[in-house]
């Protein structure tokens, strides 16, 4: 699906699209960016940073959450993801797990390819994290050994 956006979400998109220019990816050579609009109006960025032990690559989603956090950001609205591959690159289920245990109706909204002119992105997917991670575990789940 691709669709306008609206001035917040267009900023949003703008702030991942800058900082996945900072991505530090040698290995797949794919640059992502991912911002959050905090509940106070804050946007938090962070870009994907890979190891040569492949398995510790961290997303940029993660990133951006854990940075959110360390600023005291608590409550999050959306989440803008821009990836420099040909098509959305749509956030893997690590990410929505974590994501949805601080943001279970976060709206996502994923794009690639830029418009230089119009600073917005050639192709666009709009979603929400329940609907991309329906029945996610929550902390009720694992309270007290599951009990
Ligand atoms: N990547 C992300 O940053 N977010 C995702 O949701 C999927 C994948 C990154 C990790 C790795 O650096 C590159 O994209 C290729 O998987």
């Amino acid at each position: 699906m691709t669709s306008s956006l609206s001035r917040d979400a267009l900023e949003l998109m703008r702030a991942a699209h800058e900082v996945a220019a900072r991505a530090h990816s040698p290995y797949s050579g794919i640059r992502v960016g991912a911002a959050l609009l905090c509940a106070d109006g804050g946007m938090v960025a962070g870009c994907n940073v890979e190891s040569a032990s492949y398995g510790l690559t961290q997303c940029a989603e993660r990133a951006a959450l854990t940075a959110a956090i360390a600023l005291g950001e608590r409550e999050f609205r959306a989440l803008a993801i821009w990836a420099s591959t040909p098509r959305v690159l749509m956030p893997c289920g690590a990410c929505r797990q974590v994501l949805a245990e601080h943001a279970p109706d976060l709206v996502v909204q994923c794009g690639c390819g830029w418009l230089a002119r119009e600073a917005r992105p050639r192709s666009l997917t709009r979603s929400n994290l329940r609907r991309l991670l329906p029945g996610a575990v929550s902390e009720h789940d694992v309270r007290r050994g599951g009990r």
